[in-house]
């Protein structure tokens, strides 16, 4: 399989190379800014890993990291947008600026990311987008990242329809807790113990083989589903 994962320097995004590179015969592009983290996991997957430098909070990036997969892949099997990040703020203590990134990197360049990745995608390949089980409570602590995911939730759900036309599977990925750098560099200090990032790069691999449609890791977050709209606030 030909693949494209969007953070792939750190956290989930690592762990699904290192699945990928597990199975013989996958070669996978990698974007990330953090070039050493890069480099090192090229070191580890020659043959396997590729990167491409670019910073996602600028979507005119996204021309570039499209042009790299199109010259080192040809096409895309699989399209994994799991690059994000969030900031435990308020939404009255961001500034405008934060808001912009937050939302480019986790929603716009995704979506865009799509657009123009679909002529090197064809029937039988599968977009992944890595949302949060945040969205079906909320999540007061991180409201405009929760924000930014809940628009990348709604879309990918249109846009599941849309690409089922052209043979495309649609995963939507709703991770709960999991332990990555993601939340020290939310701003927390002491983070939680949670989930491992290896859990959530496995049920994805599963849930391409599968075809399946929404993946919650670990799998009883799939209650916020339900109960989350009136019961939960984190
Ligand atoms: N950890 C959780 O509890 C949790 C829960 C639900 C959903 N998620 C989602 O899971 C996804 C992966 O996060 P993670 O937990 O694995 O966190 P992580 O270890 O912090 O990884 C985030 C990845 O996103 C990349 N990234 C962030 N901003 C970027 C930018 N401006 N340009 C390019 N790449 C950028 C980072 O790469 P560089 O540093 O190299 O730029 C890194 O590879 C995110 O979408 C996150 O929202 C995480």
């Amino acid at each position: 399989m030909k693949v494209l994962i969007t953070g792939a320097s750190s956290g989930i995004g690592r762990s699904l190379v290192f699945e990928f590179c597990r199975e013989e015969g996958n070669v996978v592009l990698g974007v990330g800014r953090n070039e050493e983290s890069l480099k090192k996991i090229k070191s580890e997957f020659t043959g396997c890993f590729e990167y491409v430098k670019a910073d996602l909070s600028d979507v005119k990036n996204v021309d570039y990291v499209v042009q790299a997969a199109k010259n080192l892949l040809g096409n895309v099997d699989v399209l994994i947008n799991n690059a994000g990040f969030g900031i435990y703020k308020e939404v009255v203590n961001h500034s405008v600026e934060e808001v912009l990134n937050l939302t480019m990197v986790n929603f716009v360049t995704p979506i865009a990311l799509i657009i123009k990745a679909l002529p090197l995608m064809r029937s039988g390949s599968t977009v992944v987008n890595v949302i949060t089980a945040g969205v079906h409570v909320l999540m007061s602590k991180l409201p405009i990242y929760g924000a930014s995911k809940a628009a990348l939730h709604y879309a990918t759900e249109a846009l599941r329809n849309e690409l089922s036309k052209q043979g495309i599977n649609v995963i939507s990925v709703y991770p709960g807790y999991i332990s990555t750098e993601f939340h020290t560099r939310a701003g927390v200090k002491e983070p939680q113990k949670g989930a491992s990032p290896d859990e959530v790069a496995k049920a994805i691999i599963k849930a391409l083989k599968k075809r399946k449609k929404r993946v919650y890791v670990p799998a009883y977050v799939n209650l916020a589903r339900v109960f989350g709209p009136h019961l939960v606030k984190i």
